[in-house]
């Protein structure tokens, strides 16, 4: 019987440990090892596991025979690691014994944690133009009442914070229809230098009201790759606008397609788009979390104008739903650019193909 028990305990896929009637380890398989350390077996179980809770539910266990769940905190300096740990008694030859199983939980736990966040960061996005409405509504009824002038500027920047909110929420719903269909590749055919010049097209007036210069750099025949025509268009009105917005007067923002050519990254032929600008570019510090939601390098400033700070998470999802790569450079006070690379085709990479 005994033989047997820790037979069953090795082959454990999770961290187990089986304690002793008289308080000691009798058992532990490889995964506990490697959790709690070497030298497990036949110590007192409170000199291995020093956490509170679990002793006490161990303990807990071992008096009433009732199953407990509980919580293991794990660091290595770097990293916290949450177990949920379960409490079971057993019968053994001897005497009562309780069975300790360690479940990993951190990635729910985090999933859980930044779902919280998410929350979090939209209602507040959500309440600093609902606040301004409010108090504008405020002053409409009162103090601005009979002058016509505060009326209208009011209006107007009621109108603005309506806008903001909508632009917010219809972003926040395309990132989920996006995070639906993410594992659903696109197949359409898509003229990239017809998408993208009409991409210029659209966003010229904005370049012309920000003094900036829109320097097209396409070729003049057909290129054709697989992907979602409206969601490429996104991708690209969302990067020069960005490149419009951050960079200001004066600046010039350069569209350039260059391929097809083999790409080591994709492992097949692909494109590059690339959004080059001469603005104020950011510290590369803040590249890795720019394609977080909400994330700004000056908030003040993009809120200023009007973002919403959703615009490259949504390109980021598109790139990958592509299959694509997005790259990130910039140099302070020389400019940024956002370079995106899509495979020609929706066919499995070379190399791989059956
Ligand atoms: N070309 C650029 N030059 C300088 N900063 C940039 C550039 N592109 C993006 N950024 C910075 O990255 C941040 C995130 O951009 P993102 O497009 O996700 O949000 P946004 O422009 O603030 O809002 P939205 O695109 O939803 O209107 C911006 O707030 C800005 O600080
Ligand atoms: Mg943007």
């Amino acid at each position: 019987m005994h033989a047997e028990a820790r037979d069953l305990i090795a082959a454990m896929p999770l961290p187990a440990v089986l304690i002793r009637w008289d308080e000691r380890i009798d058992a532990a398989n490889a995964e506990a090892v490697a959790l709690l350390g070497e030298g497990l077996v036949e110590r007192h179980f409170i000199t291995v596991l020093r956490q509170p809770v679990l002793l006490d539910a161990i303990e807990g266990t071992m008096r009433d025979g009732a199953p407990r769940k509980t919580r293991y905190l794990t660091s290595d300096g770097r990293q916290d690691t949450t177990f949920d740990v379960s409490c079971r008694a057993v019968a053994l030859s001897k005497g009562p014994g309780v069975l300790l199983t360690f479940a990993d939980v951190t990635q729910m736990e985090q999933a859980g944690q930044m779902r919280r966040d998410f929350v979090a960061n939209v209602s507040h996005e959500l309440r600093t133009p609902l606040t301004a409405l409010l108090g504008f509504i405020e002053t409409l009824r009162g103090p601005a009442r009979e002058d016509a002038a505060a009326r209208e500027r009011f209006l107007e920047i009621m109108g603005n914070e309506a806008g903001r909110m909508e632009r917010l929420v219809g972003d926040l719903l395309s990132l989920s229809r996006l995070e639906a269909e993410e594992r659903v590749r696109p197949t359409h055919p898509v003229d990239l230098p017809d998408l993208l010049s009409s991409v210029l097209s659209s966003l010229a007036p904005v370049a012309a009201e920000a003094g900036v210069t829109l320097i097209p750099e396409l070729p003049e025949t057909p290129l054709e790759i697989a992907g979602d025509p409206d969601q490429l268009r996104q991708v690209f009105v969302n990067l020069v606008e960005n490149a419009v917005k951050y960079s200001g007067k004066g600046a010039q923002v350069t569209l350039r397609l260059s391929g097809p050519a083999y790409h080591p990254r994709l492992r097949a032929d692909g494109v590059e788009v690339e959004v080059i600008d001469t603005g104020p570019g950011f510290d590369p510090l803040h590249i890795p979390r720019l394609t977080e939601r909400f994330y700004r390098v000056d908030s003040h400033r993009s809120r200023e104008m009007g973002g919403t700070g959703l615009g490259l998470a949504i390109v980021k999802h598109i790139v990958n739903r592509h299959r694509g790569r997005l790259r990130i450079e910039s140099t302070p006070g020389k400019g940024s650019t956002f370079k995106v690379i899509l495979p020609l085709r929706a066919g499995p990479p070379r190399g791989e193909e059956a």
